[in-house]
């Protein structure tokens, strides 16, 4: 038994959350559970989980429309960095728990709780994220875990939330565990354990596959303002709504599937099947527009903070002085991503056709052409390879003598 009486639980209408509810009260000795679920364009009834969670004892249950943030403040961000953990993985799911520990806390703080709770278990990254993004927010805020405290299989909690009003899920069990949002679905466990085996089609919803992609191909032109998404074919959409269309145009293409072994934070290899292919078409558009607009130099330490970047995000410092810093800079090379790319999409490929940029192309026709207008110098070439070959030229004969 704790000492806590208003506790606010990060909800999303699951068994595993559920559950939390009467074990909160049960076993914590908490008095009044307010549950909290945020709409991230999951696509749920919500008019349905919120009963949920008060047909669970919640005392009070709210869900927010997080879905317009949730693009504009992590999505884009992450777009900007390019960011793909481990060279592949958009962070689709990673980018979500930030967002709803930063309102967890202020509903806690709104509602003057004295603990925040969540459902996650004690082998993933979920829970690192809302327990460091809680921590940054409100350090001296308790935490309560139940899920990594109660020892029960999913059998064992099915059946212990029964006793308390939980309906058992009603369709047949899905064998998958899976996490949905606007941005991508993220799926493990079950037939995917047996890494050999490629994922079966049920996995999939967002995407279609090869053979059900259409036969013709269709080309689209995305257009960047300060390195953020805000056109398609010459439509200006808001930010929500440009998502919406992408996902559903590449994952009709059925562009956007990953497969990959991934390493957690706590030190497991998983296997993780995710489709994200609106993120993922604009993040391939967007390192495109780069390599036309910012300057070589800039682009390969870009290349190297973005491999931090999607690091921190994935492994749960969201709120951290290093990825403020990283953001700063990476705003700062920002300001020159304007421009346009053309893309074509054809059975689960995403081909690049074009790139321009009309005030920030850094690509220089006159120095660049092998044609007859060519600017550029042939002869101060000599001078400078003379030079940036000289230490290696003195290596070389100094080498010579040595081994005559
Ligand atoms: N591995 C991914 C991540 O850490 C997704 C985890 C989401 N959960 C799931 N049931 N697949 O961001």
């Amino acid at each position: 038994m704790s000492n806590f009486h208003k506790v606010v639980l990060a909800y999303s209408g699951g068994v595993d959350t559920s559950a939390c509810i009467p074990y909160l009260q049960n076993e914590y000795g908490v008095k009044d559970v307010i549950a909290f679920a945020a709409d991230l364009g999951q696509g749920d009834e919500l008019e349905h989980i919120r009963q949920k969670a008060l047909q669970a004892g919640a005392s009070e249950s709210i869900v927010i429309d997080l879905i317009e943030p949730f693009v504009s403040d992590y999505a884009f961000p992450a777009i900007k960095a390019n960011a793909l953990y481990e060279g592949k993985y958009p962070l689709s799911t990673a980018l979500a728990r930030p967002l709803i520990a930063n309102r967890l806390v202020q509903i806690a703080n709104d509602l003057n709780a004295d603990a925040v709770a969540h459902g996650c278990t004690g082998k993933g990254n979920d829970q690192v994220r809302f327990d460091l993004a809680i921590a940054s927010l409100a350090p001296e805020l308790p935490i309560l875990t139940p899920a990594r405290q109660w020892s029960m299989s999913r059998e064992e909690l099915i059946v212990y939330g029964e006793k308390f009003g939980i309906p058992a899920p009603v369709s047949k069990k899905s064998p998958y565990s899976i996490d949905v949002n606007l941005l991508g679905r993220s799926i493990e466990a079950g037939p995917l354990e047996d890494l050999y085996q490629a994922p079966s089609e049920d996995v999939y919803q967002m995407t279609s596959s090869i053979d059900n992609s259409p036969e013709k191909a269709q080309d689209l032109e995305i257009e960047f303002q300060a390195g953020i998404p805000i056109s398609i074919d010459g439509l200006q959409l808001d930010p929500v709504s440009l998502i919406k269309k992408v996902n559903s145009i590449a994952g009709n293409f059925g562009f956007g599937r990953i497969d990959m072994i991934e390493n957690r934070v706590v030190g497991i290899k998983s296997r993780e099947i995710y489709e994200a292919p609106g993120l993922m078409l604009l993040i391939k558009c967007h390192q495109e527009l780069e390599s036309l607009t910012l300057s070589g130099d800039v682009l390969r330490t870009k290349g190297n903070l973005e491999r931090q970047w999607a690091d921190l995000v994935y492994q749960g410092f969201w709120f951290s002085p290093l990825k403020k810093a990283l953001d700063a800079f990476i705003d700062e090379t920002q300001k020159d991503v304007n421009g346009v790319i053309k893309v074509r999409l054809y059975k689960g490929n995403l081909i690049i056709q074009g790139r321009k940029s009309s005030i920030n192309s850094l690509y220089s026709s006159d120095i660049s052409t092998y044609g007859s207008n060519d600017k550029f110098d042939h002869t101060s070439a000599e001078g400078f390879i003379y030079i940036w070959g000289l230490a290696n030229r003195i290596w070389a004969s100094v080498t010579r003598k040595k081994n005559i």
